[in-house]
């Protein structure tokens, strides 16, 4: 899309290397933006971004978001976090800054730029739910001592930090609760379920389901989470959130495994090991307020994400075994 220079954002992405943020840098290059991708490289890569090598309105830094950030932009995304347990949990103290160094940094920019900042928080907020599925009214049963909270609190601490200077300081801030999304670009060993169960699949692996597979999760296409994604920052400076964005469409990882063997015709084994600590049994986003608000409900499949993503996975698959 051609944008004129008058109507054309500069808009920094942070996480912009990673899976989700690299397609919502996608997509406003797209939208004719220019963009800032600023990341730290711990769970994005280079290659999630090497396709933008000398876009005249991209460019990356490289920069860790726990220290202050100077650069002159007119919207915020904030995406910087590790999003999946094997690399949160790698360093939780680091993912606890992230989450609320990060926050703290990115809301003092947006102070002093006057400009409207998105955070993406998590489903995570709502921890092991007692209510099913969660609206955004619901205050959530999160342990603040596991091996999880440094994920968990450190997000829940971030959307405080973001009221807090929308209530003090008359900040614009857009919250969105992201469940688990998927689709090509998730890391190949991020240990979640999506990717696990198609890397294992392609290796001729047996599949490793924890507990006995009838826990649900709600799978969202990436490119459908970013659309909500950029429909919420496009709202009005009433609507600030906190807005569940995500696929009601609930499945047991049970079926999930099924379908990903079906897929890739690997005639992979199902195999079952114990349930981790603090694992959510049932989780399922409330939608409603996202359909009503934005008009927005995740319109791809299941199966038709699943065959992009196992695409992406085999093309990637000569790579990381060279
Ligand atoms: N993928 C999901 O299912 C999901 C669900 C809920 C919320 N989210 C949130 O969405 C965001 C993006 O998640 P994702 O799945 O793309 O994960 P990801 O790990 O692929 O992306 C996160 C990016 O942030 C970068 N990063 C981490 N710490 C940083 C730091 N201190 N400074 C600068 N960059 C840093 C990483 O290098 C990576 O590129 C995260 O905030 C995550 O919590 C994701």
């Amino acid at each position: 899309m051609v944008r004129l220079y008058d109507s054309r954002k500069r808009i920094l992405v942070t996480g912009g290397a990673g899976f989700i943020g690299s397609h919502l840098v996608d997509r406003l290059l797209e939208q004719g933006h220019e963009v800032l991708c600023v990341d730290n490289l711990f769970t994005g890569t280079k290659r999630n971004i090497d396709h933008l090598h000398g876009h005249p309105r991209f460019e990356f830094m490289r920069h860790d978001v726990t220290l202050p950030l100077y650069v002159e932009v007119d919207e915020i995304y904030n995406l910087a976090c590790p999003a999946s347990p094997v690399h949160y949990q790698h360093d939780p103290v680091q993912t606890t800054k992230t989450s609320v160094h990060g926050a703290i940094n990115m809301l003092g920019l947006a102070k002093r730029l006057k400009c409207k900042t998105f955070q993406a928080s998590t489903s995570e907020v709502y921890g092991d739910p007692v209510v099913h599925p969660q609206p955004e009214s619901y205050w959530g049963n999160v342990n603040p001592i596991g091996p999880r909270s440094c994920y968990d609190e450190g997000k829940r601490c971030a959307e405080t930090l973001f009221f807090d200077y929308h209530r003090q300081h008359g900040l614009e801030i857009k919250v969105a609760r992201i469940f688990n999304t998927y689709g090509p670009r998730m890391h190949h060993a991020d240990g979640r379920v999506v990717s696990n169960f198609i890397m294992q699949a392609l290796m001729g692996e047996p599949i490793t389901l924890y507990g006995d597979g009838s826990q649900t999760r709600s799978f969202c296409y990436v490119d459908d989470l970013v659309d909500g994604v950029i429909r919420l920052m496009e709202t009005g400076p009433e609507v600030c959130g906190p807005i569940n964005l995500g696929n009601p469409s609930e499945f047991t990882i049970r079926e999930l495994a099924e379908k990903v063997v079906g897929m890739t015709a690997a005639g992979s084994e199902l195999v079952f090991r114990a349930l981790p600590e603090d694992d959510p049994k049932q989780r399922q986003p409330d939608i409603s307020l996202a359909r009503a608000t934005l008009g927005w409900a995740p319109e791809t499949a299941l199966e038709a994400g699943l065959e992009r993503t196992v695409d992406y996975f085999r093309a990637l698959l000569p790579e990381l075994s060279s």
